[in-house]
């Protein structure tokens, strides 16, 4: 069969009606699920899933709804499988526990979600972890910090607040150098629809789904993705190579090959740590996925119309968007996203922190709050939300300072998006 559009896959992979021949997908709102036999259910417990037998077990590891889900998503981002998670948070961290224990490390781009950034530099120091940040996001700047216990090299695409595009083909060959993986946090890209990182040489990609995966604004999830293009037997992971302590012997990477990673990731992470998504999430998830490239490519269209506006505004500047041709990853964007240069800009406003925080607060339509990728139109002040916790030095180096603004573009018309801000901007 020829190879489906990303538009076909959104509406269509992952689902199969059952013998109820029901069109929309059903939610499976259960804890567990009967054996067939004792055979069966041991069969499950020692990971020996056979075709046509049921692989349920229990909801914190696997669940249909999810299970469509996370097929979808894998065919979105072209992986070999998916691992849904409560929320984008528990997909960073369940993919790199994957990997590390204490004692190893991970080189880090500087240009990080506020949140990430608080996971690597706080919780994972806490566990032995050690997350390096390297002073840009660029291969030389990373391959400075690589010893011989760092495990993987991480990025964002389209990093937030900064919008860097990573140069994927450096980082591909950097981390096949070292033999290490390329983690992307590819929450920007849209679910695969504005860049596919695995086709890139990433190996593996995690982001949030309660973004423009979801949609609406309704619900957290988040997703983890195996490219199944990385060697875990190479003799530096020994999670994978090793008899495994909580799966009586098993070895990973030898009884799973190119889908151990996954399989890895629910069978000890999402069975010992627990933050599995609900499979009411999942479904949410799933309502929303099927209109994702309309969503996006409207709001890239707008995006880009307001980065213009805003750039030729008296009250603003330094509007910072992909699609501006000035834009420092102007070049990478066209190299690297498709469909369009994505859906979220920033703009300092002149007259710093006090003026900044008056316009935030006249605004009457758009939404003061900390999202992106909802259907609703947000405006975010990441130096007193999001970056909170960083210091100010860091603020500056993840590109945050107290008179910028996120502009998340929604679904409203345009002209309404221009009058709101226009009424604020009047205030100041
Ligand atoms: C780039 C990026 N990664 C991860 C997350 C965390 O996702 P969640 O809020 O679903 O935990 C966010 C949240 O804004 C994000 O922007």
């Amino acid at each position: 069969m020829k190879k489906l559009h990303f538009e076909t896959l959104q509406v269509h992979a992952g689902y199969k009606p059952d013998q109820t021949n029901s069109c929309g997908i059903p939610i499976y709102p259960t804890t567990a699920y009967s054996f067939d036999s004792s055979e069966h259910g041991s069969d499950l417990f020692n990971l020996d899933f056979k075709e046509g037998v049921s692989p349920y077990i229990y909801t914190r590891l696997n669940n249909p709804t999810n299970s469509i889900f996370e097929q979808r998503m894998a065919a979105l981002e072209g992986g070999v499988a998916a691992v849904a998670t409560a929320s984008g948070q528990a997909a960073e961290m369940i993919a790199i526990l994957n990997i590390m224990k204490a004692g190893d490390n991970f080189v880090t781009s500087p240009y990080l979600y506020g949140g990430t950034y608080n996971l690597f530099f706080v919780s994972l120091k806490d566990l032995g972890i050690e997350a390096r940040m390297a002073k840009d996001d660029s291969a030389e700047e990373m391959e400075k910090l690589i010893d011989g216990q760092t495990k993987a090299l991480y990025t964002e695409n389209i990093g937030n607040p900064k919008f860097n595009v990573p140069d994927f083909e450096k980082l591909a060959a950097l981390s096949q150098k070292y033999e290490i993986p390329l983690i992307v946090d590819n929450t920007f890209g849209c679910g695969g629809y504005l860049c596919r990182p695995i086709e890139y040489g990433a190996n593996i990609v995690v982001e949030s789904a309660t973004k423009w995966i979801g949609g609406h604004g309704n619900s957290m999830g988040g997703i983890i993705i195996d490219g199944g293009n990385f060697n875990w037997g190479n003799g530096k992971f020994p999670k994978y190579s090793e008899p495994s302590e909580g799966y009586h012997g098993l070895k990973f990477w030898d009884k799973f090959g190119n889908g151990a990673f996954a399989m890895r990731c629910v069978a000890e992470n999402l069975r010992d740590l627990g933050p599995c998504i609900s499979p009411f999430n999942s479904w949410n998830m799933l309502q929303g996925v099927e209109t994702l490239s309309i969503r996006v490519d409207k709001m890239c269209q707008t995006t880009m119309e307001m980065a213009k506006w805003l750039d030729q505004h008296e009250k603003t500047f330094d509007v910072c968007y992909l699609g501006l041709e000035n834009n420092e990853y102007h070049q990478l964007a066209k190299k690297y996203l498709h469909h369009g240069f994505g859906c979220v800009l920033t703009f300092r406003v002149k007259g710093g922190y006090e003026k900044t925080v008056k316009f935030v607060e006249s605004l009457k339509l758009i939404t003061h709050l900390t999202n992106i990728g909802d259907v609703r139109s947000i405006i975010t002040h990441p130096s007193s939300t999001t970056h909170r916790q960083m210091s100010e030095e860091a603020q500056a180096a993840a590109g945050v300072y107290p008179d910028l603004l996120r502009f998340s573009i929604g679904l409203e018309h345009i002209d309404d998006i221009k009058d709101d801000l226009e009424q604020a901007f009047e205030l100041i």
